[in-house]
Order: C-alpha cells, then sequence, then structure tokens
C-alpha cells in the first residue's frame, strides 16, 4: 500500500529520492521500519517509522541533491515517512541555511564574502559576477543556474573562493584572479565545468597551494599529504597505517587511554579539553551502548585544517575512530561532517567503503574480535552545530540547538548515550601517540601544550595554507613560515583562532603559539585561524562582518546571544555611520555592557565569544574613531 500523503504532493522524482534512503514504502505508516541502508550496511535495522527521526536531516539532502530544493510536497511525504508533524519539520528545514525552501536553479555556485575572500578580492568578483551574471540569487537568464554570497567555505587559502554546486555533483572552482573567476563561475553554472579538483595535475597543483609545506621531512599530521594516495588503502598500510590500531589492539583500552594521558594530548576543537580524560570517562561508562563522534564541523572563518586533512589523509582519521571505538567500547562512529565538504565526502565515503571492504570496520574488525562501523552526517551549514551538544541534536533530525551542561556527553550525548567527541585534528594525533609513546609525543611543543600544531594562514600572508609547527613556534616565525606579509606590506595585525577568537597587533610577532601562551596574552589559539591583514587593512570592515556572522549564526535560543549580537551589530553601524546613540564613549561603555552580558550569561560558546574580536579589534585599533 502506498502511504497517502495529505496537502501537498511529492513529484515522483522527490518520492524518488526520499524512499532511495529509506526504502520503499510499503506498508503504510510503519513502511519506513525497512533497514535503512548506509554506507552500505544495515542501519539500525527492524525500527519503526517514529524511530527514525535522525534520519530527517540525510531525507532532506537526498531532496535537494535531486532536485535542488524542499518542495513542501517533499516536505510533506518526509514528515509522513518518518512521523515527524510538519510545523515540526518546518523549523528544522528553515534553520540550516544550505536548504532551499524555495525553487532554485540546480546550479547554483557558492561565493565566499568572507573575511579572508574579502582579502583577496571577493567584492571585486561579485560586482564582475553582478555584471556577468546579474544580481545574486536571481537565476542567469540563459537559464544556467545562479550564484550566491556565502559566509567561509573552508577554503581560505584559495581566496577568494567559490564553490560550484550542481544538484547532486559538486564542483569546486580553485580561483585565480576576479576577471578569470567570474568567467570560471559563469562557465560552470553553464554545466561547462572543468573538474578541477580531479584532473591529477590541477589537484597537485592545488595541494601544493593549500599545503606549501608538502613532502617536507619532519612533519606528523601532515606527512602523507601530496606523498600517499590518499583514495589507496594499500598505500595508507605501506606508509604505517593501521599499525597503531595493531598497537592499540596489544595495549588493550587501559594501555591506550595510558599512552594517551601520558601524551597530554589537548583537544584541537578549541576547548583544550584533555583527550586523555575524555576517552576514559566514555571507556568506562555504565551504559553499554556508546558513540564515537568525529567533529568535522569546521565552519569557524579562516579554518579548513579539517578539510586537509579529510580530504588528504582520510584513512587516518577511520582508523583513529577504529582505536577510539576499541578503546571505548562503542561499536558505532559518525563522521559529522560540514556539508559545504563536498570532496572530503567523497574521499572519506571511499575510505568507509575500503576499510570496510578490507575487513578493518565491520563485526570484526582486523579479526580482533570487536564491531566498529563508521556513518557519516552531513551538516547543512549551520555554524552552531559545530557545537557539541547542537551537534547531537542535529544528527537527530532536531533544529542545532546547544543543550545545557551538564549533563556531559560522556554520560549523556548522542542518542542520549554516553559519547566521545573528538575534532579531526585531535583524532589525526592519536594514531602518532600510539606509534611513539605518549612520553616520547610530549616531547616536542611546550610542557602544557605537547606535539605539534596545525595553522591555517590566509588573507594577507604571501603563501596562504595550511602549516604544521611544534607548539611553541612564535606568530612572527609562523608567519615568515607562510612567506610573510603578502604585497611587500607591513604587518599590520592578526585576527588568531577565528571569528570567535581575537585581534592582535604586529607588536605580538614573538607571541609564542601554546595554550598557555595564547591564554597569558589574553587570545586564543581557537581553531587555529592565522588571518593576516597588512597595513591600510580596513579593520572596521572586518568587525562589521563578524559582528554580521554571530547575528546571522545565533541560533536563538537564549536571550543574551540573541538580542545581543543583534545590538553589537547595530552598535557597529552606529558608529560606522558616525551616528552615536549619546556620543562614543557613551557607545563604548554600552558595548562593555553588552559583551559582558553574552560573555556571563550565554547558554553556550557561541553566545560567549561573540563580542570577543569585537572588542580586541575596537580596544587595539578604534577604527571608527
Ligand atoms: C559555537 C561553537 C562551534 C564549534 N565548532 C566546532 C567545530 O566546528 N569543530 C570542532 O571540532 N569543535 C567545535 N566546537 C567545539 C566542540 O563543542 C567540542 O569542544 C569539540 O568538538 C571537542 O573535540 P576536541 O576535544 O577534540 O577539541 C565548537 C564549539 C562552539 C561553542
Ligand atoms: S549562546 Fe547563542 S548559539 Fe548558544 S544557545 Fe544561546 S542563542 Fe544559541
Ligand atoms: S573561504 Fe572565504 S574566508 Fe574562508
Amino acid at each position: 500500500m502506498d502511504i497517502q500523503v495529505h496537502g501537498a504532493e511529492p513529484t515522483d522524482e522527490e518520492r524518488q529520492a526520499v524512499d532511495s534512503l529509506l526504502g520503499a514504502a510499503t506498508s503504510g505508516w510503519e513502511g519506513g521500519a525497512r533497514d535503512i541502508a548506509r554506507d552500505g550496511r544495515a542501519g539500525r535495522g527492524g525500527r519503526a517509522a517514529r524511530d527514525q527521526r535522525d534520519q530527517l536531516l540525510p531525507a532532506l539532502h537526498a531532496v535537494q541533491d535531486r532536485v535542488g530544493w524542499v518542495s513542501e510536497g517533499a516536505l510533506n511525504y518526509i514528515c509522513q515517512r518518518l512521523t515527524v508533524p510538519p510545523a515540526d519539520a518546518w523549523g528544522v528545514v528553515t534553520f540550516y541555511h544550505l536548504f532551499a525552501t524555495a525553487p532554485r536553479p540546480l546550479t547554483v555556485a557558492h561565493v565566499c564574502d568572507d573575511l579572508a575572500c574579502r582579502l583577496r578580492g571577493a567584492e571585486a568578483l561579485c560586482e564582475r559576477l553582478t555584471e556577468e551574471l546579474g544580481p545574486a540569487g536571481e537565476p542567469k537568464s540563459s537559464g544556467g543556474g545562479t550564484w550566491m554570497r556565502s559566509p567561509c567555505l573552508g577554503l581560505c587559502e584559495q581566496a577568494p573562493a567559490a564553490l560550484v554546486v550542481h544538484a547532486g555533483a559538486v564542483r569546486q572552482t580553485a580561483t585565480l584572479g576576479p576577471v578569470a573567476d567570474a568567467i570560471a563561475i559563469a562557465r560552470a553554472l553553464e554545466g561547462d565545468t572543468t573538474e578541477l579538483f580531479t584532473a591529477p595535475a590541477a589537484r597537485l597543483a592545488t595541494l601544493r597551494q593549500s599545503v606549501p609545506q608538502a613532502g617536507s621531512a619532519g612533519l606528523k599530521l601532515l606527512s602523507r599529504v601530496g606523498t600517499v594516495d590518499p583514495g589507496s588503502l594499500d598505500a595508507y598500510r605501506r606508509s604505517g597505517g593501521y599499525r597503531a590500531l595493531a598497537r592499540a589492539i596489544e595495549l588493550g583500552s587501559a594501555g591506550v587511554i595510558a599512552e594517551l594521558i601520558a601524551s597530554k594530548l589537548l583537544g584541537r576543537g578549541g576547548a583544550a579539553f584533555p583527550a586523555g580524560r575524555k576517552w576514559d570517562a566514555v571507556a568506562r561508562a555504565t551504559e553499554k551502548t556508546r558513540y564515537v563522534i568525529c567533529n568535522a564541523d569546521e565552519s569557524e572563518p579562516g579554518t579548513f585544517k579539517d578539510r586537509v586533512l579529510l580530504e588528504e589523509d582520510p584513512f587516518a582519521i577511520v582508523e583513529a575512530m577504529t582505536i577510539a571505538g576499541f578503546t571505548c567500547g562503542a561499536e558505532e562512529g559518525i563522521v559529522y561532517l560540514r556539508g559545504e565538504y563536498p570532496h572530503a565526502e567523497v574521499r572519506l565515503r571511499q575510505a568507509l567503503a575500503a576499510a570496510r571492504d578490507a575487513g578493518m570496520l565491520g563485526d570484526d574488525v582486523a579479526g580482533a574480535g570487536f564491531r566498529f562501523d563508521i556513518e557519516i552526517r552531513r551538516g547543512a551549514g549551520a555554524y552552531i552545530c559545530g557545537e557539541e551538544t547542537a551537534l547531537f541534536e542535529s544528527i537527530e533530525g532536531k533544529r542545532g540547538e546547544p543543550r545545557s551542561k551538564p549533563p556531559f556527553p560522556v554520560e549523556v550525548g548522542v542518542f542520549g548515550k554516553p559519547t566521545l567527541v573528538n575534532n579531526v585534528e585531535t583524532l589525526a594525533n592519536v594514531p602518532w601517540i600510539l606509534l611513539e609513546g605518549g612520553e616520547r609525543f610530549r616531547a616536542t611543543g611546550t610542557p602544557e601544550s605537547a606535539g605539534t600544531k596545525l595553522f591555517c594562514l590566509s588573507g594577507e600572508v604571501a603563501r596562504p595554507g595550511l602549516y604544521e609547527v611544534p607548539f611553541g613556534t612564535t606568530l612572527g616565525e609562523l608567519i615568515e613560515l607562510a612567506g610573510g606579509v603578502a604585497f611587500g606590506k607591513e604587518l599590520f595585525a592578526v585576527l588568531l583562532g577565528g571569528a570567535a577568537g581575537s585581534f592582535v597587533g604586529a607588536d605580538r610577532l614573538p607571541l609564542p603559539l601554546t595554550f598557555e601562551g595564547t591564554r597569558a596574552a589574553g587570545t586564543t589559539l581557537g581553531s587555529g585561524v592565522v588571518l593576516v591583514y597588512g597595513e591600510g587593512a580596513d579593520i572596521g570592515d572586518a568587525l562589521l562582518r563578524i559582528a554580521e556572522f554571530f547575528r546571522h549564526e545565533s541560533c536563538g535560543q537564549c536571550v543574551p546571544c540573541r538580542v545581543g549580537t543583534v545590538r553589537q551589530l547595530e552598535l557597529l553601524q552606529r558608529l560606522r555611520n558616525r551616528t552615536p546613540l549619546g556620543d562614543r564613549a557613551q557607545e563604548m561603555a554600552l558595548f562593555a555592557e553588552l559583551a559582558q552580558a553574552m560573555r556571563d550569561a550565554s547558554i553556550c560558546g557561541l553566545g560567549q565569544t561573540a563580542s570577543a574580536a569585537v572588542a580586541s579589534g575596537l580596544a587595539l585599533f578604534d577604527p571608527f574613531r
């Protein structure tokens, strides 16, 4: 019996898109009780339709991938299949920026106009696109597609960056300069896209641009980049891959945790939490069902390290998650992957399939008698979903609204179960720790910041890209490694840590890049962003962009952040327009009060850090004077 849809009907294509994910609807409301094929394996088999709420985002993606947008009929059909009330599903689909709820051409060029790209011609590119193709968001007259402005796409080293998405198939345009870019984008919208990413020569060129150190001696996390084929499990094994898992099995769960604790590895996702303590807490949980999550949402403007790791060394992340599953007693792993990372998704899917075929994932991993498998969940353009509890909500098919903590994820995480959440870069360190031992690992870096760190250099730096250096390297040394300031300019400022980080002046070049060093200097390493501004930079413009970003990305759940991010933007606009409320001093006092309220009373890190970069920029440079 076919599912009856009340209200707007889905088209055949929309119905097929949903059915190909959920299985054909065969028996009314419980039709969705079939197993869901995920990455070629059975999901939580035999679940009733009402338990499949977590398939809401995958179903929305399936429809949008097929037809380019989510119509009322398609949403209706998804709601019927998953027994989600339409009003609830509407709240979800409109929460995520990548989902379109109005007709949109099949091909869309997302053109970044965020912090790093603004310093490299994004506005000129957008102007040129307006001339060539018409205003953003309007379908091209010849029917090809449309272009849209976008926040940071995580391609900052290729600035000004654009991502051309053809419903289902995705192409990436690495850009060269405003004029050439506009033409390339126009061609892509006509369907004439040279697949820059997959063409070997172009891939290598892009890689050298992304990772200027590729192939150098002494690298750890980036050691395979450009030297080992990321699509080959054999090549991975030949380069030492899966030796760490063998070592983990030898050591046993307690032994792995002891090495992690000895290594002093701190989380690289921004909060710098000791990884060993987290793994230990999940391993000790009383609940038997546990999850391992790799946080690959990476949406902090200026950050692209996790994208490069996943694209260029995907097996290392799969191996690290498998070690985590073994150590913590979890059988299911989930990679929550940023929706704008299509190439990372392709690489990761290939790696998962190869690992499964080789028995390195599945019911008896490596013949060692434990079960572990990994699925990918795609985000859909919401920065807040990088916050770990918002990420759980998103996986569960809801709006990405952070939960109050405690309880902490190690006790009550995704689906209410103990969950280990680690950032991609944190996980990438794990095989190294097991291979060289925790003690030796921590010999690199400083006593409080062990190991090496990935930094994302972008903006007005001569060689933007991803760099790996030992903790303790100074800011000046790092910028020097990237060729110094571009265009023969003097250094003016650096945004450290991203939009949630803070600005520092040129006097901070001797700053050692460590957790403790940046903390003492009143700044943060955050997600490893080093965005360079040369003399003459318009810091006021950057502050306005950052304030817009937070206003846009606040989930709206708590008042200090929901209202505070709007007021912060309005205040900056008044300062820029020379129309202060009262005088400037009063505005600055108001800003201080606002910042404090957001910092002290917001539920999560977004609101707590939303004023940090703006406060530092105002204090250091007074750009609106
Ligand atoms: C607003 C916000 C966004 C975040 N985005 C990310 C992210 O994109 N990737 C990430 O790994 N951690 C992100 N985090 C931190 C996570 O909540 C969490 O601390 C981290 O994933 C834990 O992994 P780690 O211990 O390996 O760092 C974010 C936190 C906040 C408050
Ligand atoms: S601080 Fe902002 S993002 Fe975080 S829960 Fe509150 S409203 Fe949402
Ligand atoms: S891709 Fe443009 S700022 Fe990151």
